[in-house]
C-alpha cells in the first residue's frame, strides 16, 4: 500500500505518495521548476538535460538532486531556487548553450542567471541539438525507428543511419513537433516535405482539403492490411454525424 507523505517545495506544502518524483509533485502543484528533457507525450523519459536540480534538505542534511528522477523517501524541504541552485543551473546552461550555441531558448531560460566566466568552453557553431533524446523517444515509440544518436564526444548527433534517406521514416514530423529547441529542420511546398534528406509527397482530405500527413504515416497508422483514410477526422466525423442523422430521421 502506498503511503501518503507531506512535503514542503519552495515554503508550499504539498502532499504526495511515498516514491513520487519531486518534479511531478511541483507540477502538479503549480510550482515551476525548469526542464527542457520532458514532454507530458513521453512520461518516462527523463534525467537528460539537469536542469531541474533542485535543492532537498532531510534529516539536517542538504544535497542537489536532478528532481525529475528524484523520488520522494519521507518528510522534506525542497528549494528550487536557492543561490546555490542558480549558481550550478547557470553551469549545466552553459554547458548546454555552447553545444548548442543556436538554441535560442537555452537563452532566454538562462536569462537573470549570471552566465560568466564561461569564456573557454567550445562551441559548436550552428548547432542547436541538446541531445535530449526526446525526438529519438518520440520515433521509437511510432516504431519507425528511423533516427538514433550517432558518433560519440562533440561528434554526437542525431541522425538516420550514415545520414541517408531512411526506409523507415514516414515524413510524420514527430521529431521535429516534440524538438524542444527546434533543431529538426524540415521543407514543405504545397505537394511535398522534405525531412531527414528524404522527400515526401502530401496527403490531402478529399474532402475540405485539409493536410492529412503524409502516405507513408497514414499507411503506418492503419497498417499492411489496413484501408487509406481518404478524409480528415473532421470531414469522416462530420460524414458520420450526418449518416446517424439521417438514419434517425428514417426509422
Ligand atoms: S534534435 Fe531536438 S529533440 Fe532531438 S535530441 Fe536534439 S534537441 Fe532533443
Ligand atoms: S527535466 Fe530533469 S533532467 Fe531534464
Amino acid at each position: 500500500m502506498s503511503e501518503t507523505l507531506t512535503i514542503t517545495i519552495d515554503g508550499i506544502e504539498c502532499t504526495c505518495e511515498k516514491g513520487e518524483y519531486i518534479y511531478d509533485v511541483a507540477k502538479r502543484n503549480g510550482i515551476r521548476i525548469p526542464v527542457l528533457c520532458r514532454s507530458d507525450a513521453f512520461p518516462d523519459h527523463r534525467a537528460c538535460c539537469r536542469i531541474c536540480i533542485v535543492e532537498v534538505e532531510q534529516r539536517g542534511r542538504t544535497k542537489i538532486v536532478t528532481s525529475c528522477v528524484y523520488p520522494i523517501d519521507g518528510p522534506c524541504e525542497v528549494r528550487t531556487n536557492t543561490d546555490r541552485i542558480r549558481e550550478e543551473r547557470a553551469v549545466i546552461y552553459a554547458l548546454l548553450g555552447h553545444r548548442a550555441p543556436d538554441a535560442d531558448l537555452i537563452d532566454k531560460m538562462s536569462r537573470g542567471l549570471d552566465m560568466s566566466g564561461f569564456e573557454r568552453l567550445v562551441r559548436i557553431d550552428g548547432e542547436k541539438c541538446i541531445l535530449c533524446g526526446l525526438c529519438v523517444q518520440a520515433c521509437d515509440s511510432l516504431g519507425t525507428g528511423a533516427i538514433s544518436t550517432v558518433m560519440r564526444g562533440t561528434d554526437k548527433k542525431v541522425d538516420t543511419p550514415f545520414d541517408m534517406p531512411s526506409d523507415f521514416c514516414v515524413g510524420c514530423l514527430s521529431c521535429a513537433n516534440v524538438c524542444p529547441t527546434g533543431a529538426i529542420e524540415y521543407t514543405q511546398t504545397d505537394t511535398t516535405r522534405t525531412i531527414w534528406n528524404r522527400e515526401f509527397d502530401l496527403l490531402f482530405c478529399e474532402e475540405c482539403g485539409a493536410l492529412m500527413g503524409t502516405p507513408e504515416a497514414a499507411r503506418h497508422a492503419v497498417g499492411e492490411d489496413g484501408e487509406l483514410p481518404t478524409v480528415c477526422d473532421t470531414c469522416r466525423k462530420k460524414k458520420l454525424a450526418d449518416e446517424m442523422m439521417h438514419t434517425y430521421r428514417y426509422v
